[in-house]
């Protein structure tokens, strides 16, 4: 690992590694991201496995601009009013994925909402324009630990995981961007941050407060669990090792039973982080008129297994609305 100064030759470097779906540390004007190609479901999976995520949280995509934004995501006026007062800077917005959108299933966890932000931060500017991408970028830190807001602090945390972090010095607003979705009827404050409430309210009005939704719909309780992650609407059967009929097969491994209406495989090579980049796309093709339930391979319960099969478990509970 190295950590390097951000010269427009080092900068370059990092664009280069980013488009061969390399996972790069770089500065942003609130903490340090862990940035990837938003659009590459291998180099999300990266992530995730870098830190230890037991969950596949939703990331934000990274992007420089509204313009760049539109690509993306249903972008709207209020999305405009927000952007037009805030950004560049740390207020990432909640929006519905573009029709079209390459960014990677992964990315949003399955989720048809994409978080986005643009950062003020002049090193994390010129990475995304140099690597031509939508870069998706949790806090560059393991998973449980506290954001690094440093490069010796991602260094600390990650050293060994990643190949290069850009050193832009410390960052300047030191916590998280504000989450608001505006995916819903009312605009959502899902995690307070570097942009405050009051400021946004001044912008387009009174808010909602994600802990102020009615109960009953207890998903939308922490960040991140709001909107119930996706989850295939057709029954699901975990542990499967072998088919029964109707069923469709998430299989996992060379070893895989007859009989499923259709079968797709995670990882012939029982390869989790190919396993992590197949599973929504996956989950997604098989939920379809002609299968009445989704039967899946067990997977290992190690590294990105953990996330993998809480995922599963979310799918497969009765009440599959987490
Ligand atoms: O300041 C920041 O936001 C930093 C820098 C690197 O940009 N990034 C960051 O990412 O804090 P992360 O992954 O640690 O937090 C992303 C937050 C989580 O609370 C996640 O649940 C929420 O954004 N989020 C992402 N996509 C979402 C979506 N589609 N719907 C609802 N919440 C989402
Ligand atoms: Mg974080």
């Amino acid at each position: 690992m190295s950590i390097v100064e951000p010269t427009a030759r080092s900068i370059a470097e990092a664009a280069r590694r980013l488009q061969q779906g390399e996972l790069v540390a770089f500065p942003t004007e609130t903490v340090y991201g862990l940035g990837g190609d938003a659009t590459n479901e291998r180099a999300v999976a990266a992530i995730f496995e870098a830190k230890g995520r037991p969950q596949f949280n939703p990331l934000i995509s990274h992007v420089l601009d509204a313009e760049e934004a539109r690509r993306f995501v249903r972008w709207s006026d209020v999305a405009d009013k927000l952007a037009l007062r805030f950004w560049p800077g740390p207020l990432t917005l909640v929006l519905p994925r573009a029709t079209e959108s390459p960014i990677a299933l992964l990315t949003t966890a399955g989720l048809d909402t994409v978080a986005i932000r643009a950062p003020s931060h002049p090193v994390a500017q010129a990475l995304i324009r140099a690597a031509g991408l939508p870069l998706a970028g949790p806090s560059a830190n393991r998973s449980g630990a506290v954001s690094p807001t440093r490069a010796e602090h991602v260094a600390n945390s990650l050293g060994e995981r990643i190949s290069l972090i850009l050193d832009g010095g410390p960052c300047l607003v030191g916590v998280e961007s504000t989450v608001l979705d505006l995916s819903s009827r009312t605009p959502t404050l899902l995690r307070p941050g570097g942009a405050t409430r009051e400021a946004i309210e001044t912008v387009i009005g009174p808010i909602a407060m994600s802990d102020a939704i009615p109960a009953g719909d207890s998903a939308r309780k922490s960040p991140g669990q709001l909107h119930s992650h996706y989850a295939p609407t057709r029954p699901v059967r975990l542990g499967a090792t072998s088919a029964v009929a109707g069923e469709g097969l998430l299989a996992f491994g060379p070893d895989v039973p007859k009989g499923a209406v259709l079968t797709l495989n995670l990882s012939a090579a029982s390869d989790l982080g190919e396993a992590a980049s197949n599973l929504f796309a996956m989950l997604r093709t098989l939920d379809r008129p002609g299968i009445d339930r989704i039967a899946v391979m067990p997977i290992p319960e190690t590294g990105l297994g953990l996330a993998i099969n809480d995922r599963l478990r979310r799918a497969a509970a009765d009440d599959a609305t987490a």
